[in-house]
């Protein structure tokens, strides 16, 4: 297969962390006899040293040609200390979701063995997680109208949802839970959000479509506590986009580490991914950020386009180096070892798995 790659590596880690994917891709271009083409462009705080802009237009114009994108993080410390700078790095990425329509987002939390003891929660809580979160990523409280009064001391933000934007996102979640454990939880808060009550409504005649899912509604509120009690009681979550930014960060916590979580941003058009982690700012240029939520988010990629032994084999490496300890910091405490040379011990350790399997 022949893919366009984008890569928009952003600041802080994301650059270091978007190398060691491409470490991986290339393994699998030879392994599996693949071409890929990539193609870097800047984004976030990085663009704005440059064009001014947090997305420049001919950023935007290379990821509309792109087969796909994959995002490194976003975001930067002079920033985030200035709450009042009006241009912001963070920009550059809701305004990729908004112009490529990447309307829903999927955000896998899936507990691996090997990592059991990572997590703060205990073990009998953590065993056997395996949810994956639809978080609707083009309206809602992100996108709707914002105001500040002329003398600066009252400010709004509207959450606004319509019934399409709700409907495309809900058949992508209930069609997922299909192909897994046939449970789906819409997170919402109903008791008090008219837009919550039209995502009821809406989700409620569309479940009618998809008799063999089970659902349920659940407040936002118990879903946050439900998810640190009793995790494994999820499969599929779908939510509104704040809710779903907070849901997900969260999920991070069973895991033990952000830096081990994928995701993908799809549109009708394009599909871009990145890991759930942020720019790290502190540990830019240390070789210390964990690549595996990238390298993962690659791995989400490969699927997307349906390149299954491919994706698997991404897996399998992680899989290895996770049960080797060769991992970084974040990961068991003790690890000496850096980004670089996890990425090249991940894709040094990608084989085509019929082949491995001849050689047992
Ligand atoms: C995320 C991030 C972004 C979001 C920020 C960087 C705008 O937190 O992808 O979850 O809030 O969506
Ligand atoms: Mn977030």
């Amino acid at each position: 297969m022949q893919l366009k790659i984008a890569l928009l590596g952003g600041d802080g880690i994301g650059p270091e962390v978007l190398a060691q994917s491409v470490k991986c891709l290339k393994a699998i271009e030879e392994t599996f006899n693949h071409k890929f083409e990539y193609v870097e462009a800047p984004v976030g705080a990085i663009a704005m040293s440059g064009s001014g802009k947090p997305l420049p237009n001919e950023t935007l114009k290379l990821c509309r040609e792109s087969d796909a994108i994959l995002f490194g993080a976003i975001g930067a410390l002079e920033y985030d200390n200035n709450p009042e700078a009006k241009v912001r790095p963070e920009q550059g990425l809701l305004s990729l979701r908004k112009e490529l329509g990447l309307f829903a987002n999927v955000r896998p939390v899936k507990m691996f063995p090997t990592l059991l003891k990572n997590s703060p929660l205990k073990e009998s809580i953590v065993l056997g997680t395996d949810l994956v979160i639809f978080r609707e990523l083009t309206g809602g409280i992100y996108f709707g109208e914002k105001n500040i009064s002329a003398d600066g001391t009252k400010a709004s933000d509207v959450c606004e949802y319509s019934e399409k934007e709700i409907s495309r996102i809900a058949h992508m979640a209930f069609k997922a839970a299909k192909r897994r454990r046939k449970k789906l939880t819409l997170v919402d808060k109903a008791n008090v959000l008219e837009s919550s009550r039209l995502w009821r409504k809406t989700v409620t005649e569309i479940a009618k479509s998809y008799p063999d899912v089970t659902w349920e509604a659940m407040f936002i509120d118990n879903a946050a506590v439900q998810m640190m009690l009793k995790p494994t009681q999820f499969d599929v979550i779908l939510t509104d986009n704040m809710f779903g930014d907070i849901l997900s960060d969260q999920g991070s916590v069973i895991i033990g580490s952000v830096g081990l979580l994928p995701s993908a941003s799809i549109g009708t058009e394009n599909a871009m991914f990145e890991p759930f982690h942020g720019s790290y700012p502190q540990a830019k240029g240390k070789n210390i950020a964990n690549p595996v939520a990238s390298i993962f988010s690659t791995v989400m990629m490969l699927q997307h386009f349906g390149l299954e032994e491919e994706a698997n084999s991404i897996v399998k490496a992680v899989h290895e180096s996770l049960s080797r300890k060769v991992v970084t910091p974040d990961i068991l405490g003790s690890s000496k070892y850096g980004t670089d040379y996890v990425g090249d011990f991940i894709s040094e350790h990608i084989v085509d798995s019929e082949e491995n399997l001849n050689i047992n």
